[in-house]
């Protein structure tokens, strides 16, 4: 089988950010409270007219500027997002023809926080199986327009962006060494968004209710997310015949400092070994592995043999890790 590798990282964070001090004007809650639960100090919020495709299509062209490759070479374009512009059709479509990517597939994953990680496997099958060469993989989300601003239990906690791969057929060593993908429905209810779908379709009752608004549990979240981050990591670890020492660098899905520390605690990881910017970001949903790669990757933090992993837990709940030889 062809292996699949990453041969260009690009990322987009808009341009407004709104810190914790900015929330204590029209929330009870303190920037004490939040960074000392969360390590969250800001996040990016969307411009109003700056939708999640567009986020996405930034993210884009970074990435295939960087692969070198032109959007009429993309054979396929999948978009990890809860958030998309409309329920259908589907982001990647609207990401394709801002592109003008007009020889690719395009469809959207939807597995909450571990969207990325679904998607990377998505475009990475369709690699192996010879069926297309060059696959955008891309995380995009606004978050801050499905938050219900008036519940401070949840709304500090997530912000918007984009991140985005290129996938090529690997000539050498470097590449995808493994996915492995989970899921858990019965907890569907402790991380969620009621409306408006056919459950709960729109009317002015379910606004009222507050429905088409994100709701989660955050303590039953807390401890299944990292169980689950440290599992996953190491069924990575075991398939590939590694230990935790060998990694240049854990990605993890930036949910929070908290869940992260006690992840590379269990794993017992260097600080060093696991990468962190959710202090300026929050919680960015799928779109939170592929912008802490581009970071990593742009600071010369990844050099060629190393061994990177993507760890990912959320809604659904769904839980995922790639380990990538770099
Ligand atoms: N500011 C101030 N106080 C707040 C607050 C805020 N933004 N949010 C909640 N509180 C209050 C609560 O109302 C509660 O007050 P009470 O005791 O008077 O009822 C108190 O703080 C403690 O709430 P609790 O939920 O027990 O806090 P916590 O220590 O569990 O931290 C989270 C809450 C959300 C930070 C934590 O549960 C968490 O990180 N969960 C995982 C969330 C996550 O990452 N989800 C996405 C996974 S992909």
């Amino acid at each position: 089988m062809i292996k699949a590798r990453i041969i260009g990282t690009g990322s987009y964070l808009p341009e407004k950010i709104l810190t914790n001090i900015d929330l204590e004007k029209f929330l009870d809650t303190s920037d004490e409270w939040i960074f000392s639960r969360t390590g969250i100090r800001e996040r990016r919020v969307a411009a109003a007219g700056e939708y999640t495709s567009d986020l996405a299509v930034h993210a884009a062209h970074r990435a295939m500027e960087m692969a070198g490759v032109t959007a009429a070479e993309i054979d396929l374009i999948v978009v990890g997002t809860i958030t998309g512009d409309f329920p259908w059709p589907a982001t990647a479509c609207l990401v394709q023809h801002k592109l003008g990517a007009t020889q690719a597939a395009a469809f959207d994953i939807s597995a909450a926080c571990s969207g990325f990680v679904y998607a990377l496997d998505a475009g990475m099958r369709q690699i192996q199986t010879g069926v297309a060469r060059r696959v955008l993989v891309i995380g995009a989300e606004i978050l801050t327009r499905i938050v219900d601003w008036q519940d401070r239990n949840t709304c500090v906690l997530f912000g918007d962006g984009a991140g985005a791969v290129v996938l090529a057929p690997s000539d050498g060593e470097a590449g995808i060494l493994s996915t492995h993908l989970h899921a858990d429905g019965s907890c569907w209810e402790l991380l969620y968004q009621a409306g408006f779908g056919s459950r709960n379709p729109a009317s002015p009752e379910g606004l009222e209710a507050r429905l088409p608004f994100l709701k989660m549990q955050g303590n039953e979240v807390f401890k299944v997310a990292v169980r689950s981050l440290s599992e996953v990591a190491n069924e990575a670890l075991e398939a590939n015949g590694v230990t935790a020492a060998d990694l240049r660098l854990l990605i993890p899905h930036q949910a929070n400092r908290r869940i992260l520390e006690a992840t590379a605690k269990r794993l017992g990881l260097a600080d060093e070994q696991v990468f962190m910017n959710v202090e300026r970001y929050g919680n960015t949903s799928g779109a939170s592995i592929p912008i802490a790669l581009d970071e990593a990757n742009r600071a010369g933090l990844l050099r060629e043999g190393d061994l990177v992993l993507f760890d990912a837990f959320g809604g659904g709940f769904t839980w995922a890790s790639a380990l990538v030889r770099w």
